[in-house]
């Protein structure tokens, strides 16, 4: 047992942080399946809490009842196809987790204490898969502060506006440039504003704006660094 949780306290952890829509989610996976690591998509978790919290008409801002619903429900975190999946009192929310109604409350569940301190601790408990590519907001700078890579992934927030909007009109037949970029800047604000984690560039991350790089070049450049041996500046 001690063996166990020795070899998972050592287990290497590719951190890729950065705002929203700047290519981290088919980056990290691209990068996790070359590796043949796990693949952990940290936002997953905050927009599943979400997701349950609007169901189950508890307010994102009250810091209380969601506490009740994180000791209340039964949250599991299986592995399927080297991917962390998420499930809650045995359903998986699956594609709701990106629609709007989500997609508009998640800073606000994010902002919470109680719920990073929850989904940080689930976070930590995955070394247990093996090695792990983890996305998310505060992966380097909090979560796993001695992960051995860490990268931030930024590009132009207009840059990002488009890729997020053809995202949508893939999802949902129909995207507004404008609004997306409003919505973009408004989760940006929040997420990089909030008291506990704030979206910050981890001191020791290498940085990479993808603004004019595709995703196989930005999975390359991250792949190599990690094999290697150079994943912090
Ligand atoms: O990466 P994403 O867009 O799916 O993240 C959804 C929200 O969750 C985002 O607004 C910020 C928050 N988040 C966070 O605060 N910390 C993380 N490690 C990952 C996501």
């Amino acid at each position: 047992m001690g063996e166990r949780a020795d070899s998972a306290e050592r287990t290497t952890v590719v951190a890729i942080d950065g705002p929203a829509a700047s290519g981290k989610s088919t980056v990290s996976r691209e990068v996790a399946r070359a590796l043949g690591w796990v693949y952990v998509d940290s936002g997953a978790l905050y927009r599943g809490i979400t997701w349950k919290a609007l169901r189950a008409g508890v307010d994102v801002r009250d810091a209380g009842a969601v506490q009740k619903l994180l000791d209340r429900a039964r949250w599991a975190f299986p592995v399927r196809d080297r991917t962390v999946v998420f499930t809650v009192d045995g359903e998986e929310p699956g594609d709701a987790i990106r629609g709007p109604a989500v997609r508009e409350s998640v800073s606000d569940i994010a902002a919470l204490p109680c719920v990073r301190a929850f989904v940080s601790a689930r976070l930590r408990e995955m070394r247990r898969y093996g090695p792990l590519v983890m996305e998310g907001r505060d992966i380097g700078t909090v979560v796993f502060p001695d992960a051995d890579f860490k990268f931030y992934l930024d590009a132009d927030p207009v840059e990002r506006a488009r890729r997020r909007a053809r995202d949508l009109a893939a999802m949902e037949g129909a995207a507004d440039l404008a609004q997306v970029r409003a919505s973009l800047a408004r989760r940006d604000t929040k997420d990089s504003t909030r008291r506990d984690a704030p979206l910050r560039v981890a001191a020791d991350a290498r940085i990479i704006d993808s603004t004019a790089l595709t995703v196989d070049e930005v999975t390359a450049r991250i792949v190599a660094a990690v094999r290697a041996g150079k994943g912090t500046a």
